[in-house]
């Protein structure tokens, strides 16, 4: 694989059935299977969603999900092929979206992850993520979650009132 034929473009309903396939058997493996082709597809659908993905001649590699909210973004999902890892495709992705979510105004993105995903967890670090709790029992009533954060911009608080110009007074 060369860097050059690696593309990233927003995902289209066609790589719903990838995409789900990517999530069962890389993010999902061992619990129930949510992230089918029907959900990727309504998640496509929905306006406050953006997924992206990445491609290595036409073939997807690797797959990241946000969800927006006014002032916080959750990523969802993401994954790359393991024949594709440890190149950056993982960065770029999760890159995008953080640049993107700055460009929205967005305080913080928010995630959680399997708490044994040390290879997931080290990634985030990477990306300017830090820890904050551990949820137990958060995946099936069995497997804990940690959460992980990475702030932005500071919180906005409160704003002091607007003023004219003082030749306007
Ligand atoms: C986590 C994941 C998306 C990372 O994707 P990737 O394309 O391999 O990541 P990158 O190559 O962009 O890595 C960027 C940096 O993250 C860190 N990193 C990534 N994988 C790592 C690993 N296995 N061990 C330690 N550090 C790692 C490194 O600092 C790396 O930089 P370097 O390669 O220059 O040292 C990928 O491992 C994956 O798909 N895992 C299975 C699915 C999953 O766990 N998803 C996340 C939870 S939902």
């Amino acid at each position: 694989m060369s860097h050059a034929a690696i593309t990233l473009r927003p995902a289209l309903a066609r790589d719903s059935h990838a995409i789900a396939l990517m999530s069962r058997d890389h993010i999902e493996h061992g619990l129930a299977w949510k992230y089918d082709a029907p959900r990727i597809q309504r998640a496509l659908a929905r306006r406050d969603v953006a997924l992206l993905v990445a491609c290595d001649r036409g073939s997807l590699v690797g797959f990241a999900m946000m969800e927006f909210g006014d002032e916080r973004a959750h990523l969802a999902l993401m994954a790359v092929r393991p024949t594709h890892r440890r190149r950056g495709i993982g960065r770029h992705l999760l890159e995008w979206h953080l640049d993107t979510a700055l460009t929205a105004g967005i305080e913080s993105v928010h995630l959680e992850l399997r708490a044994a995903n040390d290879a997931a967890r080290r990634f985030y670090r990477a990306l300017g993520f830090g820890e904050t709790i551990l949820v137990p029992r958060y995946y099936g009533g069995a497997e804990a979650a940690l959460r992980m954060v990475r702030v932005l911009r500071p919180p906005l608080g409160a704003r002091p009132a607007w003023q004219p110009p003082a030749h306007w007074r």
